[in-house]
């Protein structure tokens, strides 16, 4: 395993890879030096410098994962990596708490105009009045995003005696009623907040969340700080309203363009500047390079991850509770696609019973891999899986319940193409793997590496026929497995074999007078094995 790091990284995450791989530290590498290299490498680390574009992820034939020591992913194409199947994941615990006191450090530097005061005092001046600051306690902090970092802020500023309000359209009432702080609407937020910190990741959504617009609208002398991402403040707007007194001040830790090359805010004595120090102390780079050096290790080999941006997580007790499941759903979309064709435009996937509780994407994702795996090849896996259905025109539906009807657990598969529909539903009988119905025939199959499935009309002899031919081909019969609609009526026959069967063979199977249709369904060899990447 290669691994290269293209930006500045703490000793001790190297010494973690060098146990495991043959790790290339090349902090100053140029863009056009990675365009060149990168397809020796299995995986790149890289911090924000390096800018992991399109045109990078195309090159990097045999790349498996980009790690981002740190939390923005926003100068990785992920989009990109995710369309080659390259894992992209982060360190997203490491430098929350430096990056919050990073925050606080610079509103309290705000309020009391720190900065100016210190270099006026250094040029020699000894001038009170001009630096008399205002006072954080009792005053009304806007927080605008209120994950890991944003949470943090809050909490150290409710104990500087500020309100807190927050603004996040992703955090439930109740997640902010235990946090202690108020939720309120984005322009609540702005219209009342003597402060405003902003800890939201940028993207095509969030870039210039706050422009012109949005300034006119803040409480006269309100304050902004900016500690996430450049691009999130429209820069010329925010020196406009800093030139003209409507904001305050503002302390910005970042830049649209870092560094920054002739930014106007920089001339301007009411904006205080920090180079991207946020996440820059020792605690937060030690932690982030040992988090990112470890999950990428996990990844090239094949474990489950915790941080992946475009893979869903996999806790490990997450996996003690899904994993047995994995295995079946992967069969389940196998099977489906061997019986019934990849033809179609919606995938439905039902949880019933005590499995509903559990996550359910790995699942859904598991099914859909055994699915495509028969249309686009071994390419497919758990981080590009949903890329190619969406790309295919699939719709992919998720719903559980966890009402109880025959199984305690059940996963039933439905997919759709124009008028025609079919499902199949599967299920774990004391541990062992079972499809127990394929619409509407209840029936046990074993899903086994090779089987014929075939439908019939249920009378005497039909069994034997086919045992017969399949005799006489010396073809093996493992076991067997029957189920019918009613007496006499239609019947499916699932026979578990030992070798592959030919396609003369199963034509002879096909014209047999009593057989409806045959099917010789042949299961990807990783149902049956631990690895299920
Ligand atoms: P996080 O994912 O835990 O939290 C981000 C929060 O933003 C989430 O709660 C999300 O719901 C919310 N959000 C998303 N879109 C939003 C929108 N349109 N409006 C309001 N809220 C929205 O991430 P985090 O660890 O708290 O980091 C936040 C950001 O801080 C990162 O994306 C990164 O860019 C930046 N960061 C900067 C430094 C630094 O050195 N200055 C260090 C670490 C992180
Ligand atoms: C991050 O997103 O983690 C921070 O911006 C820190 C960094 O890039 O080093």
């Amino acid at each position: 395993m290669k691994i290269l790091v293209s930006d500045k990284f703490s000793p001790e995450g190297l010494e973690l890879m060098r146990k495991d791989a043959d790790v290339d530290y090349r902090p100053d590498i140029t863009p056009e030096e990675l365009l060149k290299d990168i397809d020796k490498y299995d995986a790149l680390i890289v911090r924000s410098r390096t800018k992991v574009t399109a045109g990078v992820i195309e090159v990097a034939e045999k790349l498996r994962v980009i790690g981002r020591a740190g939390v923005g992913v926003d100068n990785i194409d992920v989009d990109k990596a995710t369309e080659k199947g390259i894992i992209v994941l982060n360190s997203p615990h490491g430098n929350t708490i430096s990056a919050a006191e990073h925050a606080i450090a610079l509103l309290t530097s705000l309020s009391r105009n720190i900065a100016q005061a210190n270099s006026s005092l250094k040029r020699g001046e000894w001038n009170r009045t001009n630096y008399t600051g205002v006072e954080l306690n009792q005053k009304t902090l806007g927080v605008i995003g209120v994950g890991r970092i944003g949470s943090e802020v809050a909490r150290r500023a409710r104990s500087l005696g500020m309100h807190v309000i927050a603004y996040d359209p992703y955090i439930t009432r109740d997640h902010s009623e235990k946090l202690g702080f108020e939720t309120v609407s984005f322009e609540d937020l702005l219209k009342r907040s003597d402060f405003i910190t902003l800890h939201l990741p940028l993207n095509p959504t969030t870039h210039h969340l706050i422009g012109k617009k949005e300034l006119t609208m803040l409480k006269p002398g309100a304050r902004i700080i900016n500690c996430a991402r450049g691009g999130l403040i429209d820069e010329d707007a925010l020196c406009e309203a800093l030139q003209e007194g409507t904001v305050a001040g503002a302390a910005l830790d970042v830049f649209e363009q870092e560094p920054p090359e002739s930014c106007k805010l920089l001339d301007l004595d009411n904006v205080i500047v920090t180079p991207h120090l946020g996440a820059l102390t020792k605690e937060a780079q030690t932690n982030v390079a040992l988090q990112v050096s470890d999950q990428v290790i996990m990844a090239l080999k094949g474990e489950p991850l915790v941080s992946a941006v475009n893979v869903p997580a996999l806790l490990p007790e997450t996996r003690a509770a899904v994993g047995p499941f994995l295995p079946l759903a992967r069969a389940m979309g196998s099977f489906y696609l061997q019986l019934f064709g990849g033809s179609v435009d919606e995938i439905e996937l039902t949880y019933s019973g005590n499995i509903a509780s559990m996550p359910l994407s790995p699942l859904t994702l598991s099914c859909l891999i055994g699915f495509l795996q028969h249309i686009v090849g071994d390419g497919v896996n758990w981080v590009n899986a949903s890329h190619i259905a969406k790309s295919r025109g699939i719709t992919v539906l998720e719903t559980s319940t966890t009402e109880i009807k025959n199984y305690s657990d059940l996963i039933t598969m439905r997919a759709r193409s124009g008028e025609r529909e079919h499902k199949i539903s599967g299920t774990l009988l004391n541990g062992d793997m079972r499809i127990v119905r394929v619409d509407n025939y209840r029936i046990e199959i074993v899903p086994a590496r090779y089987m014929l499935v075939t439908t019939h009309n249920d009378r005497p002899g039909v069994v034997g026929k086919i045992g017969t031919l399949l005799g006489n081909e010396d073809v093996n019969i493992a076991s067997m497995q029957l189920g019918r609609k009613q007496a006499r009526g239609e019947a499916m026959m699932v026979l578990q074999v030992d070798q592959e069967m030919s396609k003369e063979t199963l034509d002879k199977v096909k014209n047999l007078d009593v057989i409806t249709t045959a099917d010789f369904v042949v299961m990807p060899k990783r149902v049956f094995s631990e690895d299920l990447t």
